[in-house]
């Protein structure tokens, strides 16, 4: 084959609270992505983004990722995998060395990184990613690429993101157990982002936002790198909860009641528009006018796009002149854009995912932020590897793929 050409085989599999997806694609030399097959299927072995029945969530990955080997005509042996929910915890670190020869190098970077991972991190938690932001050379900050830069200190700033062992070893057995093996686990916010944002935003400074199914997951960047990340434990499924409780309809009634006529302001919606609610038992249903189940709906997209507007502000990031983008099926309720743009006064937007070709438009759906980011996240920037590990593969992915795979 002809330098430049070459195309290796790559899988993600999003394992969500309300849905587990499967796509494969082709990623050429220079990172670009062709979907070849997309699977999925409902979940039902989580909880608020975490595995809490196995045998369930095999199934759903089983069937979801034999839907897209036959749809691509290729087999998946190993997949990077997402990992999200209310054990992730994530800081910012520093570390500062002195450049050995006066002018920085490979190994100066390493030693300033590994200095600012040296943090307490509880026993119950492993580190998931370490992502520099930002390096500064003696008095000179904002460096994104210090090595060749001339000086005699080196600080460095990274974003550190730990998350519950078990959680990702739960994960990790359920992938197994398909017979597949993990490449990698990434936080699924760092993934939906890579999807949908832009290089502008980020360096503007914007805020992620991915409403799924049992999680919000929350993402800021600024500069260029990111800043902060959280994850709230609320999204679609209490929105469901909440309608079904209060128009005393059966949960997948409401479900599909939500989906059809949901809506996040009471006053987008007409006075005489009505809805046919199906009654729990043997109960006739009843008609219903829309702007009940608004009501129903406002106040919980309020409660978390308040508590979403918190984090924002308590990251005490410079500005979000970016603005905020919602992606993840949630983020499809009709209304919440311009629910969003009032609750943070800034502009916000809906993103779909468009860093990848193939598939037309079935892929260009909020709902695939995360699988879609899985397959073009640069996931050796995202494990930072010191270059003297590199080569035995020993490095923070090196030692990330031994205890994803059970080898330490
Ligand atoms: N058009 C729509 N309007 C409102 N909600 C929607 C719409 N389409 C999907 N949803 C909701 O989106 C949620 C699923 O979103 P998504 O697939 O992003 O979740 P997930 O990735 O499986 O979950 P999580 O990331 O929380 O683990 C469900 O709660 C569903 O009800
Ligand atoms: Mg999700």
């Amino acid at each position: 084959m002809r330098a430049g050409t070459r195309k290796s085989l790559i899988a993600g599999l999003d394992i969500g609270t309300a849905k587990v997806v499967a796509l494969v694609g082709e990623m050429s030399d220079s990172g670009e992505v062709q979907l070849l097959g997309i699977g999925s299927d409902l979940s039902r072995g989580l909880k608020r983004g975490v595995v809490v029945d196995i045998e369930n969530t095999v199934k759903s990955i089983r069937h979801a990722v034999e839907e897209a080997e036959v749809m691509a005509g290729q087999p998946i042996r190993s997949v990077y995998v997402g990992v999200a929910g209310g054990h992730i915890r994530s800081l910012n670190s520093q570390g500062i060395v002195a450049i050995r020869d006066g002018e920085v190098s490979n190994g100066d970077v390493d030693r300033v990184i590994d200095a600012a991972r040296a943090v307490p991190i509880p026993a119950d938690q492993k580190v998931l990613h370490i992502l520099p932001q930002e390096f500064i050379v003696d008095d000179q900050d904002g460096i994104r690429e210090p090595v060749g830069m001339s000086g005699v200190r080196l600080e460095s700033q990274v974003h550190i993101v730990t998350g519950a062992a078990s959680a990702s070893q739960n994960i990790v057995k359920c992938v197994h157990r398909c017979g597949l093996d993990v490449e990698d686990i990434v936080l699924e916010q760092l993934a939906s982002s890579q999807a949908v944002l832009m290089e502008d935003e980020k360096d503007l400074g914007v805020c992620l936002v991915d409403i799924g199914g049992g999680t919000t997951d929350i993402a800021l960047f600024g500069g260029g790198a990111i800043r902060h990340t959280a994850v709230i434990p609320i999204a679609g499924a209490q929105v469901t909860n909440d309608i079904a409780l209060a128009l005393r309809t059966p949960i997948p009634h409401a479900e599909e009641i939500k989906i059809q006529y949901g809506c996040a302001r009471a006053a987008n919606t007409s006075e005489d528009e009505t809805i046919q609610v199906p009654a729990l038992g043997d109960r006739p249903s009843r008609r219903l006018p829309r702007r009940a189940l608004a009501e129903v709906v406002e106040p919980r997209c309020e409660e978390l796009l308040g508590l979403v507007r918190d984090h924002i502000r308590r990251a005490g990031v410079d500005g979000v002149a970016g603005g905020v983008v919602l992606t993840g099926g949630s983020a499809r309720m009709e209304g919440l854009v311009e629910m969003a743009e009032e609750v943070f006064e800034m502009p916000v937007r809906l993103g779909h995912p468009n860093s990848v070709t193939g598939l037309g438009d079935v892929i260009r759906n909020p709902v695939y932020a995360t699988a879609v980011g899985l397959l073009t996240l640069d996931h050796e920037a995202h494990n930072h590897r010191t270059n003297s590990e590199a080569n035995g593969l020993r490095g923070v992915l090196g030692r990330m793929r031994g205890w994803i795979n059970g080898t330490h």
